[in-house]
């Protein structure tokens, strides 16, 4: 499947404008590509209970039930800036539960794959193992 760079770029800083950081005033946008071509995106949402605030990649994976579903083949995040940012720890995971095996993440280290950005993940074949 070909992949527009460039384009998936340019959604995740459009979503920038819409972030909602009061608290920490750094916007994160994020983009990625579905496996059916269309394009899910989010940004981060903060809340005055700091720690219920949501990562852009939480309105990334609920773009992407809401929209239709599918598998996410690859993806960006950006800072205010529009420079490429790592998705925390936390988002990773999420991001894995809708990745095709190898999707694709334009990183600060150049495009890698979710295997690379993290490793030996916990998903759910685990569960499916000791079902
Ligand atoms: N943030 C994201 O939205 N995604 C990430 O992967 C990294 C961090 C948000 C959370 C918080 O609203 C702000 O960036 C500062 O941590």
């Amino acid at each position: 499947m070909d992949i527009d760079w460039d384009e998936l770029r340019a959604v995740a800083t459009d979503m920038l404008e819409h972030a909602y950081v009061p608290y920490s005033h750094y916007p994160v946008g994020a983009a990625a590509l579905v496996t059916d071509g269309r394009i899910v995106s989010g940004c981060n949402v903060e809340n005055a209970s700091y720690g219920l605030g949501l990562c852009a990649e939480c309105g990334l994976v609920s773009n992407l039930a809401a929209t239709g579903g599918g598998q996410l083949v690859a993806f960006v995040c950006v800072n205010k800036d529009g420079d490429i940012i790592m998705p925390c720890g936390r988002c990773r995971q999420l991001l894995y539960e809708f990745s095709v095996p190898g999707m694709l993440c334009w990183t600060v280290a150049g495009i890698r794959t979710i295997d690379e950005v993290l490793p030996d993940a916990f998903g759910p074949r685990d569960l499916e193992a000791v079902r």
